[in-house]
């Protein structure tokens, strides 16, 4: 199939072969970045604008390296350094950028809705990296990535998303994405993070407050960090408290099947929603996630560039 969309603003209304085309084009890249010679001339005399509203480590970072593996030349955008700043627009901004030839504008936002606005009337293609607490496609799709090249497949796997769901863009992305290719999704966390009212979405969603009984049937486990930034309110007592409830630890890492993955997004809040020890072991799959970012990303960038698949051989 070919790619027609100018911008990535979601996960949600992707299809199934749009998500496998990502897939198969992000392994093409994956093997592209295990060369001695890592960059292809693909977005050669294009320019990619690092838009981070909030803060970010690895999703700025690897988009940035994702678009020097493609040979187009990147600005970083500081928005505290910004005229952001003195009152200027996201619009106006995006409008300036344009004015300077920017050809693709990766937007992360605190509000949600945020890469829809300026895809209503840029130019240039917009690629969300993150809007409030509705999406976060790329990391959707680098947990779908990293799920498939470990396992295999999608279809019929048991997935444990399991922490602050009501606030998570990560958990959204990923929920859409794994629905479509056929998993099963369980929502597992305290009732305040995790209402019921999630499996009204699709009824491929299970809603447990259960934390053994969520964990001891996955195959895999993905954490997710508490946003406090986001919550309007404490939806638990105290942070200890969530740990010591809802907290990976050793024990509880033990009634994970040991052929089961562990997941998180990043950043770790160690000793809340993950043990050191856990983080770190052998299930762990969390710096993998970071690495495959780097293929998908650049997967991304490329197909909205109207790369074909064809030029990578597959
Ligand atoms: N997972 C993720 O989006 O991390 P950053 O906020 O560091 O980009």
């Amino acid at each position: 199939m070919n790619w027609n969309r100018r911008h990535l603003l979601d996960v949600r209304t992707l299809s199934a072969d749009e998500l496998g085309l990502i897939l198969s084009t992000a392994k093409a890249f994956k093997a592209v970045s295990s060369r001695a010679i890592k960059k292809v001339p693909a977005l050669r005399g294009k320019t990619v604008v690092n838009l981070f509203v909030e803060p970010s480590t690895r999703t700025r970072i690897s988009f940035e390296l994702a678009a020097q593996r493609l040979s187009a030349d990147v600005i970083n955008f500081t928005a505290e350094a910004s005229s952001l700043k003195k009152g200027e627009t996201l619009k106006d901004t995006l409008r300036n950028l344009e004015a300077l030839n920017a050809d693709f504008v990766i937007l992360r936002h605190g509000a949600s809705g945020a890469a829809h606005y300026l895809a209503r009337f840029a130019r240039c293609h917009i690629v969300n990296a993150g809007d409030g607490a509705h999406e976060h496609p790329t990391q959707g799709l680098l947990d779908l990535f990293t799920i498939n090249e470990r396992k295999g497949r999608i279809e019929g796997l048991n997935i444990t998303i399991l922490g602050d769901i009501l606030y998570s863009r990560v958990a959204r992305s990923n929920i859409w994405a794994l629905l479509r290719l056929g998993a099963r999704v369980t929502l597992c966390g305290p009732s305040t993070l995790v209402p019921k009212v999630f499996e009204t979405l699709h009824p491929g969603i299970r809603v447990s407050w259960n934390l053994e009984s969520a964990l001891k049937d996955a195959d895999v486990v993905n954490l997710l960090r508490i946003q406090h930034e986001r919550q309007r309110a404490s939806a638990f007592p105290s942070i200890g408290e969530y740990a010591s409830l809802f907290g990976l630890n050793a024990t509880r890492a033990g009634w994970i099947r040991p052929d089961a993955l562990i997941m998180h997004p990043g950043p770790i809040n160690r000793g809340v929603e993950i043990e050191s020890g856990v983080a770190d072991g052998g299930q762990s799959v969390i710096l993998e996630q970071v690495t495959n970012g780097l293929a998908v990303r650049m997967a991304v960038l490329f197909l909205l560039n109207g790369g074909q698949s064809s030029e990578l051989g597959l």
